[in-house]
Formats: structure tokens, sequence, C-alpha cells
């Protein structure tokens, strides 16, 4: 079975085919998102929250996405995988960008992601120079939650909306091979998707966009502690989970497990 990589996903875009990503953060979800055949693993840093227990994702390091990029890529045969910059560790400067971008490439990462626009254009041409595949993120970027007031829709003003189209043309420009658009109206998104040659991904940015992610917690109905409208929760695992476990307790707690069927 052939990798997928970068020129997959830019005739993807050529094609029409709609591009499929979902965070993963180990080898276990990673083998099992790739079984079931989706284009693109992104361990993103919110691996903070849905994993690490942060509430936020500006405590993540470098250390914490080298260990979950690696272990992801020993779970993933054939989706392209992207690791996430965490934050601090490409805002100080083009040779840290580099360095840091490597090492997830060294961890197995086949690109990095890194959020902001015409102000991380110097950082994405920089990574981008090196040979490292980088993906862009704009509109909604979590790393910026306290510049923003929050996490609020981006673009929804028309100098917002001004600022969104240009920091899409400049991701595009500085050689990122595609961007991901979060948190922005659905036809802002559809516009830059139009406008761009490099394909978007979507995430609460509407249908229009060239391919979708979610973070897997979300989608599988894992998380509850927010959520967000644009979610779709395609299965809700949380309370199998908790019966599952309740029915361990009891068993345990009963004296009915282990039975002799369960003992040596
Ligand atoms: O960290 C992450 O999971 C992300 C996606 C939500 C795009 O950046």
């Amino acid at each position: 079975m052939r990798k997928t990589n970068i020129l997959d996903l830019a005739r993807m875009k050529a094609e029409g085919a709609k591009i499929v990503m979902i965070t993963a953060y180990d080898a276990l979800f990673a083998r099992i998102f790739d079984d079931v055949g989706v284009d693109v693993i992104l361990v993103g840093d919110s691996l903070g929250q849905v994993v690490l227990g942060h509430p936020d994702t500006l405590n993540v390091t470098m250390e914490d996405m080298v260990r979950h990029t690696a272990a992801a890529a020993r779970g993933r045969k054939r989706a392209f995988l992207v690791a996430d910059m965490p934050f601090l560790s490409y805002q100080t400067g083009p040779s840290d960008a580099i360095r840091n971008a490597g090492r997830l490439l060294q961890a197995g990462a086949e690109a990095v992601k890194l959020e902001g626009g015409r102000n991380a254009a110097g950082t994405i041409r920089a990574v981008a120079s090196a040979d490292i595949p980088v993906m862009g993120h704009i509109g909604l970027t979590p790393q910026s939650v306290h510049r923003m007031g929050g996490y609020r829709v981006q673009g929804k003003t028309d100098p917002q909306r001004e600022r969104l189209l240009d920091d899409a043309a400049v991701v595009q420009e500085a050689g990122a091979f595609a961007v991901v658009l979060e948190g922005m109206p659905a036809v802002l998104a559809g516009e830059i998707t139009r406008t761009l040659s490099i394909p978007t991904i979507g995430i609460g940015a509407g249908v229009g966009c060239d391919g979708q992610v979610l973070v897997m917690h979300d989608l599988l109905g894992l998380f509850d502690e927010f959520r967000p409208k644009f979610v779709k929760r395609f299965g809700e695992l949380r309370k199998p989970v908790e019966d599952a476990v309740g029915a361990y307790a009891a068993a345990v707690r009963d004296g009915s497990f282990p039975g002799k069927e369960h003992s040596f």
C-alpha cells in the first residue's frame, strides 16, 4: 500500500476529491484511523486539552509533540502525518522554527503545521526553504487565544475578512502546501478555497473547503468539557466506556471477576 504524500493532496484538490483529516496522538488510534482510510492524521497541539488535561494549547512542549508524533508515526502505515508546532517552538525566530520542525520530521511526521498569516510568512518561508512541508493555519488560531479575547469566530467584519483573505494568499505565497481554515464564516472559507491553488482544510469553516478536520475526541463523543457548534459527534463513546468500566468495578467489588475461566 503506497503512502499518501503531498502530491496526492494537491491532486485531490484538483480533482475535487474531499480530503479527510483527523487528529490522533498515539499509535493505537493512528492505526485505527489509518485502517479506516483517512488521508491525513494530525498530531495536533489539541493534545494539551484532550490528552494532557491543560486548559489550552499554550503549555504543550516540543518534548510532548515529539513523543506523541513518534507514537502516531509507529501506528500509521499509509496516511500522511502532520505534526503541530507548539507555542514558542517557532515564534522565536526562523532558526528555532527550522530546528524544531526538523525534530518533528525526525520523529516521523511528513509535514508540520504552524499558526499565523502574514505575521508567520517569514517563518513559513524559512521552514519550507529547508524542504520541510508546512501546513498553514489561519482564522481562529488557538495559540492566539489571549490576543483574540477568547475562542471567537474570525472574519465576521469587513476588515477581518480582508485580513483573512490576505493571510491566506500570503501563507500560500510563502510556500505552504495546504492551510487549515478554522472558525470563520462558511462564505469566506469558500472564497479563500476558490482563490487558493493549495488545499484548504476546514474546521468550523463550512462545507466549501477542500477537506475537513476534527479532533478525534470530539467526533467520537469522548470529550464533554465543552461542545463547539462546529463539532458533529459521529459516535457517543463516552457512555459505553463508562458502562464497561462501571461493570468491571462492580465485578471486582462483588467478587465475580476474575472467574475460573480467567484464572490459572
Ligand atoms: O490542534 C489541533 O487539533 C488542530 C486542529 C483542530 C486543526 O490544530
